[in-house]
């Protein structure tokens, strides 16, 4: 039987370079011999925006999924939807929450983590944010996926998700199977300050839908061997992340470059044009995809209905399942 897989991210607008070599890359390839679930998890974007904030996911949403569109996620192979448009995840939530521990959660990295990011104590933070892992677990379980490819940040989320399967299956008999994190394995993309991973909040990021001139000026501005003062200077580009990045982007350039910028034969600034150059090569038949998917008004919302109905298949039977072993029907 094909592994069923499911993943999800949170609706956070256009994706960027990191985005797609850490997750995006590994959906689209893992679509050839599974069977995959893809959910845009704008009710765990509610963890962290309220109010007005909230109009903003919509169209995060929409910008979000022409770019998995543009990456080649295919809805006719995998099932594309958007979490909040499947209500029954809001049941299996509320049902697992039962039978959750609150110190499981309480125990949880990334809760703790964001606890302290956000200044509060524990006793401001919301409910919502505590369950973050089990809605997770929701969202996996309801289409009895085996496999979630995730980072590694998220493999707690995983093994807790487990745990919550375990006790269910053990109380109320054998119902969901146990899902694996699927690492994906990619280096980590640095941005462009050159030391910190590739992210949209820190504006170190280069967009997958950018121009290539928007994306010749970024990559411009990239931090380069920081002790490289002058042209003259030998550079060192084992501690470049431009070098680092050529690796992906201009694999036929690295021994070259790593000659002549040790040996002061080239400069930062034509090294990045290279790098500038080899990263739209790379994005060009991506950023083509969106052009022609952003034409199609009406696109994407006809994907993700299409997607929500096939999901909804699956959601209602799991749903059904589970009152009949909670005693509910
Ligand atoms: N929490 C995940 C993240 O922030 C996104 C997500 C939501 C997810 N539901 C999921 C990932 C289910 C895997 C499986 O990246």
């Amino acid at each position: 039987m094909a592994t069923r897989v499911f993943s999800g991210m949170r609706p956070s607008g256009r994706l960027h370079l990191g985005n797609y070599l850490g997750a995006l890359q590994n959906w689209v390839e893992l679509q050839k011999t599974n069977e995959c679930i893809y959910a845009v998890a704008d009710i765990h974007a509610l963890t962290t925006l309220q109010g007005a904030e909230t109009q903003e996911i919509k169209n995060n949403t929409e910008e979000m999924v022409l770019d998995w569109l543009a990456a080649g996620i295919d809805p006719e192979k995998s099932i594309t939807f958007v979490q909040s448009h499947v209500p029954e995840v809001l049941t299996l939530h509320t049902l697992l929450s039962m039978s959750t521990p609150l110190g499981w959660l309480l125990r949880v990295p990334t809760f703790k983590d964001r606890v302290r990011q956000m200044g509060e104590s524990e006793e401001n933070v919301s409910y919502g944010l505590v369950g973050y892992p089990v809605l997770q677990t929701a969202d996996v379980i309801l289409y009895k996926a085996d496999a979630v490819p995730v980072g590694a940040d998220q493999v707690p989320h995983i093994e807790l998700a487990r745990e919550i399967v375990r006790r269910f299956n053990r109380l109320y008999g054998d119902t969901f199977p146990e899902p694996q994190p699927k690492l994906t394995e990619s280096p980590t993309i640095i941005g462009l300050d050159g030391v910190n991973k590739m992210s949209k909040s820190l504006d170190n990021h280069i967009e997958l839908a950018a121009t290539e001139e928007e994306t010749a000026k970024r990559v411009m501005s990239a931090v380069t061997d920081t002790q490289r003062a002058r042209r003259t200077d030998p550079g060192r580009p084992l501690v470049c992340n431009v070098y680092a990045l050529h690796k992906v982007f201009n694999p036929e350039w690295l021994e070259e470059c790593y000659e002549r910028c040790t040996a002061a034969t080239i400069g930062c600034v034509d090294d990045k044009k290279i790098l500038a150059e080899g990263i739209n090569r790379y994005l060009a038949p991506m950023r083509e995809r969106r052009r022609e998917f952003e034409g199609r008004p009406g696109y994407v919302r006809e994907v993700l209905a299409h997607g929500a109905e096939q999901a909804r298949k699956i959601a209602t039977k799991t749903i059904e399942e589970v009152y009949q072993r909670m005693g509910l029907s």
